[in-house]
């Protein structure tokens, strides 16, 4: 029996063809590192990563192709903004929802050099409330985070809301998509947000290794370089070149990464978002109905209206330990998931998981099918 792969949350998978196609043709034609050196594979490395950039550009209408800051996955990129902006003494208003990798570097910093931190509690169905954000205020607030989406449950938070509070209280507004970038249409131009972070693994559909960072015009200002070093310009200049995309992309790029996320990035133009995301919550609805009549099996999917949700789907099977259930439904059934506490202990906390070992988790992507949610229903049947 072919496997069924329901963790699209983790990382997507299968990626379209043209993703392997186009790192086979790196890996056997080309070879090159980016910006080092003249020849005429490295002019086509060039040009493609110089397409990655605009194509990305153009999918979060974020204007001009440098606001696009490279990185290696959605962690890097949160933590080049989180670390770039913040100094001692700095406030910092987050969500307990936030994945680890805005928790722990807020964390750290607050211990290492001394930020004030304030964690937003969700309220009812899972959202935060903007009007806690705006009551959490201080005189030396200087970024708020939060996450697009949960990546536990898929409620899709205020990020429109907050980012007016933060941009009236003169923050920075940094919004986390790693689980709606390529699953909802996004538009910073239109949007009070200052820093967009998401990998490029997951809803993007590029490979492992990728992720971006965009930054609002004149943002760069207040962020400095986490990694200094070689960027293949200005090597006259001993100090980090201040433009941009360079300021922040020091070494040498994931150049095949990159040209796997190119041509994700041209298979996302060719198909319609909202349709995608239509499939995706089709998908979400079919296997909350099938669950509904379980009497073994809790959901924890709130009831929200469509845009205010992604294919994300949490849930716990009475008698079994998420990551017991999660391998039997591998072993047995050949059906991958997602079990635990998903790196966000937050977002448990508030549906009461946190101590039971967390939930199965269960995510979509624009390849999975109906067959495949039947498939899973018909395992939990068996419970
Ligand atoms: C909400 C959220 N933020 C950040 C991340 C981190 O992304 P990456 O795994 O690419 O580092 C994830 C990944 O699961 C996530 O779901």
């Amino acid at each position: 029996m072919q496997s069924c792969y329901l963790d699209n949350a983790a990382t997507s998978w299968p990626k379209p063809e043209l993703v392997l196609e186009a790192m086979a043709r790196y890996h056997q034609e080309l070879g090159v590192a980016a910006g080092r050196g003249a020849t005429r594979a490295a002019s086509e490395v060039e040009a493609t990563i110089a397409r990655c950039r605009l194509r990305a550009a153009r999918l979060f209408d974020a204007g001009s192709s440098d606001r696009i800051i490279f990185t290696f996955n959605g962690t890097d990129s949160l933590n080049l903004a989180i670390h770039g902006c913040l100094k001692p003494g700095d406030h910092v208003i987050a969500s307990t929802l936030e994945h680890n990798s805005v928790l722990r570097p807020l964390n750290e910093l607050r211990q290492r050099i001394g930020i004030e931190t304030t964690f937003i509690e969700p309220a009812a169905q899972g959202r935060v409330e903007p009007a806690r954000f705006r009551d959490a205020l201080r005189p030396n607030t200087k970024l708020i985070a939060l996450l697009h989406a949960s990546n536990v449950t898929g409620v899709v938070q205020p990020i429109d809301d907050v980012g007016t509070i933060a941009r009236d209280a003169g923050a920075l507004m940094l919004v986390d998509a790693a689980q709606t970038a390529g699953h909802l249409p996004i538009d910073v131009r239109n949007s009070p947000i200052d820093m967009l972070a998401c990998p490029g693994h997951k809803g993007l559909l590029g490979p492992l290794g990728t992720g971006l960072l965009y930054l609002r015009p004149g943002i760069e200002q207040h962020v400095a370089s986490v990694r200094q070093g070689g960027t293949g310009s200005l090597s006259e200049d001993d100090q980090q070149p201040d433009r941009l995309p360079d300021k922040y992309e020091s070494g040498n790029h994931n150049v095949p990464g990159l040209f796997g996320l190119e041509s994700a990035l041209n298979w996302l133009e060719q198909h319609n978002i909202s349709e995608r995301h239509a499939h995706e919550l089709k998908l979400r609805r079919r296997l909350i109905d099938g669950i509904a009549s379980s009497k073994s099996v809790r959901l924890f999917a709130a009831e929200l209206s469509d845009e205010l949700v992604v294919g994300v789907v949490s849930f716990v099977v009475d008698g079994f330990d998420p990551q017991e259930m999660a391998a039997i439904l591998d072993q047995d059934f050949q059906i991958q998931v997602r079990a635990g506490l998903h790196c966000a202990p937050g977002a448990h906390r508030s549906l009461n998981t946190l101590a039971s070992g967390g939930t199965i988790r269960v995510s979509f992507g624009p390849t999975t099918t109906v067959e495949e949610v039947d498939r899973l229903l018909d395992a939990l049947r068996q419970f």
